[in-house]
């Protein structure tokens, strides 16, 4: 029963690697990004204030925890929404325990703070990145497939602004774990960081099973 908690930045890959690995170990997969789009939603829907924790903190509240597989959560706007919700401490205090509670049964979490705050003991941890013109390259093609009309431009300001606030929020930014080992997928294909990675974690586990 293995932890595996990746953590990265925004159209880095990690979520796309992060649900090929749990299938490849038989792992339940949590894409934790999803609990902070569903409060912004739900923030967004009620007209709350983006910048007033304790209204997003009853947003965090609110979440059907069956209701993550909601396509319209994968939007820009609920994407940025969520960057700003999540730098409140009370909301990610909320949506604690069930990220705790679903690491505890194992399983492949990914996210911005999974290896430093939700599963500091992991078994394995990962941080994926990548150039920001690549990552805002895929993106552009991802949100023109689901009919966004945004230019590589204003995607890549958009992704410039997220990463500023994901890394430098007070509460929990992204970081590297100290323990975390790198991957940068700016020049691999999906494929080619999924062997990378499979390699790293099989290396990883051998190491820590016992009878050694
Ligand atoms: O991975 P994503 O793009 O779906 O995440 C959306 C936002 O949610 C991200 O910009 C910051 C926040 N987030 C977080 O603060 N902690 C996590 N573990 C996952 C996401």
């Amino acid at each position: 029963m293995s932890v595996i908690a990746i953590d990265g930045t925004f159209a880095s890959g990690k979520g796309t690697l992060a649900k090929k690995l749990a299938a490849h170990y038989n792992l339940p997969h949590l894409d934790t990004g999803k609990l902070y789009r569903a409060t912004a939603k739900i923030a967004l829907e009620n007209n709350f204030d983006l910048s007033n924790p304790a209204q997003c903190a009853e947003a965090a509240r609110q979440i059907d925890p069956g209701a993550l597989d909601d396509p319209t959560l994968k939007s820009g706007p609920i994407g940025a929404a969520a960057s700003k919700v999540s730098i409140h401490p009370a909301v990610r205090q909320e949506l604690l325990d069930f990220q705790r509670e679903f690491s505890s049964k194992g399983g492949v979490l990914d996210g911005r703070d999974i290896g430093t705050v939700i599963c500091p003991d992991a078994d394995v941890k990962l941080y994926i990145d990548a150039e920001p013109s690549e990552r805002a390259r895929r993106r552009h093609s991802e949100l023109t497939s689901y009919g966004e009309d945004l230019s590589f431009e204003q995607v890549l300001e958009q992704l410039t602004e997220r990463d500023e606030r994901d890394k430098n929020r007070a509460e929990a930014p992204l970081k590297i774990a100290s323990d975390a080992h790198l991957i940068d997928t700016t020049n691999l294909s999906i494929e080619r960081a999924f062997d990378v990675a499979v390699k790293l974690i099989d290396a990883v586990l051998a190491a820590k099973a016992p009878n050694k």
